[in-house]
């Protein structure tokens, strides 16, 4: 299907007054963005524009009940400089499994890869050619409906804007186990890529950062016992040469970053195990030396090597090496960049 998007271009492109060799995550926007309006039960009036504010009415559901979803995703380009996306129709459907649980309309997946492919098109001269770099897309969709009341809003956008980065982290992460607050609890939106999650996770980051850590590890709400995620992550230890990543329960967010891990792994010969996983049980792993690596992994970050676990009863060491996140860190960004042959079909070519 086409959406016949129509596309209104910016004079002068702003890209020349871009340092590629030092984008930090979320800083520069490129020219223009997609946009789309939900009115009346439908999808209409696709178009690309200049980027640029969008006159909101200071009644905007989104604005006081929180009806606003967003994904992350990269654009990359292969050796022949041709524009990939990495997995696009995850992301579609990761939108819509967030839209469903926040009450919020579904965006036709074809409109969704549809505006992506037209936007990256558009701009695929702001993508950086840097190992580790890459042009991050941020789609999301809110209310704009104006109106005071709790009720699902009848008015939405759905807008990319598309933003280039460098790489994230570039040394070794510690965590902080934090007991005191919570990301997600059992039936709550933990597994909604919802703007609240990730306002609710700011005030326990600035404290872990005060107390020297880089991140939160997040435990289970009912005991504090059980690892969900870290920071914006999903995470992953290797105990006694086998994987373990916590099991999907509703409360952890599906990440595209965790789901592909998990088949390299698997394709390299590793066992992948998802299950709970107790905190005390990474403490004693470490405590027994079983505890071989850690790392983390999301759409922004990549993959970050984890060093240590700070809790309320003491530091949990766990390595100064990494060496299967990295080899699996430079297999994804080798099949991202069409290095190595894309043999799960993950990548789409833009031509
Ligand atoms: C991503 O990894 O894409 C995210 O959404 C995390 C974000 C806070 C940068």
């Amino acid at each position: 299907m086409s959406y016949n998007i129509q596309i209104t271009k910016v004079e002068q492109s702003r890209v020349d007054t871009l340092d590629f060799d030092n984008i930090p995550l979320g800083t520069s926007f490129t020219d223009h963005m997609f946009i789309c309006d939900y009115d009346n039960g439908e999808w209409g009036n696709p178009r690309i524009e200049p980027l640029k504010p969008i006159p909101t009415h200071p009644a905007a559901m989104a604005l006081h009940y929180g009806q606003a979803i967003f994904e992350g995703m990269k654009a990359y380009k292969d050796s022949d400089n041709i524009p990939m996306l990495f997995r696009p129709y995850q992301n579609a459907k990761r939108l819509n499994l967030s839209a469903n649980r926040m009450g919020m309309p579904n965006v036709p997946e074809e409109l969704f890869v549809e505006g992506l492919t037209e936007l990256v098109a558009l701009e695929h001269h702001w993508i950086p050619p840097q190992l580790g770099s890459a042009l991050y897309l941020r789609p999301f969709m809110y209310a704009d409906e104006a109106f005071i009341g709790m009720r699902a809003a009848t008015r939405y956008k759905f807008i990319i804007m598309a933003s280039p980065a460098g790489p994230f982290f570039s040394k070794r992460i510690k965590l902080w186990a934090e007991k005191q607050f919570i990301r997600a609890a059992q039936g709550g939106t933990g597994e909604a890529k919802a703007a609240g999650n990730y306002a609710a996770a700011i005030r326990p980051t600035e404290l872990a950062k005060a107390k020297g850590y880089d991140q939160v590890l997040w435990l289970d709400a009912a005991e504090h016992k059980y690892i969900q995620e870290v920071g914006t992550m999903n995470i992953f230890f290797k105990i006694n040469g086998e994987f373990i990543t916590p099991k999907l329960d509703g409360s952890v967010l599906d990440g595209i970053t965790r789901k592909s891990v998990i088949d390299l792994l698997q394709d390299k010969g590793y066992k992948v195990t998802e299950r709970l996983i107790a905190i005390d049980e990474i403490k004693e792993a470490s405590k027994n030396g079983t505890l071989e690596e850690a790392f983390g992994t999301g759409t922004a970050v990549g993959i970050a090597y984890i060093q240590s676990i700070g809790t309320d009863e003491g530091e949990i060491y766990i390595s100064d090496e990494s060496p299967v996140g990295i080899d699996v860190n430079d297999t994804l960004n080798a099949i991202k960049t069409g290095k190595i042959e894309d043999k799960f079909g993950w990548m789409t070519k833009i031509e």
